[in-house]
């Protein structure tokens, strides 16, 4: 298996920017995405499907691309399941998830004939009003609210609104149950960002039995138990890197977590799958040196990366990998900060990192930030343009 980020060479980096018609822009490799479907596959449970969750990268492109590679599409918004849908996922495949769905997308999920996720005993009520209203049939999926395994409260808060209360479960079958909609299937999720290999088994099983004993309590006939995927992605190097072969080695013991009587399992993710197919091109504007420091001041900004920025990594996370183009032959003489344009001192792209001598006009790239970029950005902020896109 390749390298697990795929960065465009210097040539191709060079190309996408004239093809994209400037920076900052995204670039996702087509290549790193077989490759990092490929491999969640192998270390997810085997036989179960494998589901994209859209939140992570929305990006037509590489909805587009993925559509042919995994199973299905988790979506979060009328947006995201017209984009799905418009990739060409049949509805059946395609989940409405999320903890409070509006009576405008409660009827164009059930419209379309997508699956939702019911997570409450009211929301229960409003998909059977509207499923009248509409005279339809539809699929649900049940989501049980579920602590998240392996963190301390703080990093990992619970309770957390998400899903159904054990408390309220038996209600909402009752309200499901006497009505055109089928319980097809439960959803339960415990968290992201998860590399220790034994978390993650142990996550999967609990979560298998908690699907099977609901589904034996209530005698439910699933054609789908989604349960989470929680892969994580290592956007710098101090992070720890996923424990794919000891993923993949669970996969040789046919009995877990599913045994010999298999429920429909589906492994939901997004950040695994896309983060190490995406970069960040960005031009240097300026260059500057203030008191000891080395400024590197570029077109991106938290507005377009802000997982990059202060306010999500923090000090003390880590920085993000960062190359310039086009420059092995140029000695590093010393460290820079690379900042973005925004009047905010958030706007802090990489700190104190390695980086050569660069000049006005060169083009740094960022590896490994295909995941919650664009879309979970303030793209509002200070009125500037929308970062583009492109696949490659
Ligand atoms: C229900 C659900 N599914 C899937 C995901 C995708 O998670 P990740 O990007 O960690 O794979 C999330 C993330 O918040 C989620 O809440």
């Amino acid at each position: 298996m390749r390298n697990e980020i795929i960065t465009p060479t210097d040539r191709e980096a060079q190309l996408l920017v004239h093809r994209a018609g400037r920076t900052p822009v995204y670039t996702y490799s087509r290549a790193a995405l077989r490759d990092a479907v490929e491999r969640v596959r192998a270390a997810s449970v085997l036989g179960a499907d494998i589901y994209y969750s859209l939140k992570a990268n929305p990006y037509a492109g590489v909805v587009n691309a993925l559509s042919t590679l995994v199973d299905g599409f988790d979506v979060c918004s009328l947006a995201e399941m017209e984009t799905a849908l418009n990739a060409g996922m049949p509805p059946d495949k395609v989940l409405f998830t999320g903890p409070a769905k509006s009576r405008e997308e409660a009827a164009a999920a059930l419209a379309a004939q997508v699956a939702v996720t019911v997570e409450s005993p009211r929301q229960a009520r409003l998909f059977v009003e509207t499923a009248v209203e509409l005279g339809v049939n539809g699929r649900t999926v049940v989501r049980l609210n579920t602590p998240y395994p392996g963190r301390t409260p703080a990093a990992a808060p619970y309770p957390n609104q998400f899903g159904v209360s054990q408390d309220d479960v038996a209600e909402v079958m009752d309200i499901l149950r006497a009505s055109s909609l089928s319980v097809a299937g439960l959803q339960l999720f415990w968290g992201s960002q998860y590399s220790d290999a034994d978390v993650i088994l142990a996550a999967r099983k609990a979560m298998t039995e908690q699907a099977r004993a609901c589904a034996d309590q209530f005698g439910l006939e699933l054609d789908l138990v989604s349960i989470g995927g929680g892969i994580a992605m290592p956007w710098c190097d101090a992070d720890p890197a996923v424990d794919w072969a000891g993923l993949k080695a669970a996969n040789l013991d046919p009995g877990l977590p599913n045994g010999n009587d298999p429920l429909p399992l589906v492994c939901e993710y997004g950040r695994s799958i896309v983060g190490p197919a995406g970069s960040l091109l960005t031009t240097v504007l300026d260059t500057k040196s203030i008191g000891d420091r080395r400024y590197v001041l570029v077109d991106a900004g938290m507005n377009h990366v802000l997982i990059a920025s202060r306010l999500v990594a923090g000090a003390g996370r880590g920085e993000p990998r960062v190359r310039v183009v086009g420059a092995q032959e140029r000695a590093i003489t010393s460290r820079a900060c690379v900042t973005g344009p925004l009047c905010s001192q958030l706007d802090m792209l990489a700190e104190d990192i390695q980086l050569p001598e660069v000049e006005t006009g060169d083009l740094l790239l960022f590896s490994g930030l295909g995941a919650y970029g664009p879309t979970f950005s303030p793209s509002g902020f200070l009125s500037r343009d929308k970062v583009r896109e492109i696949i490659f």
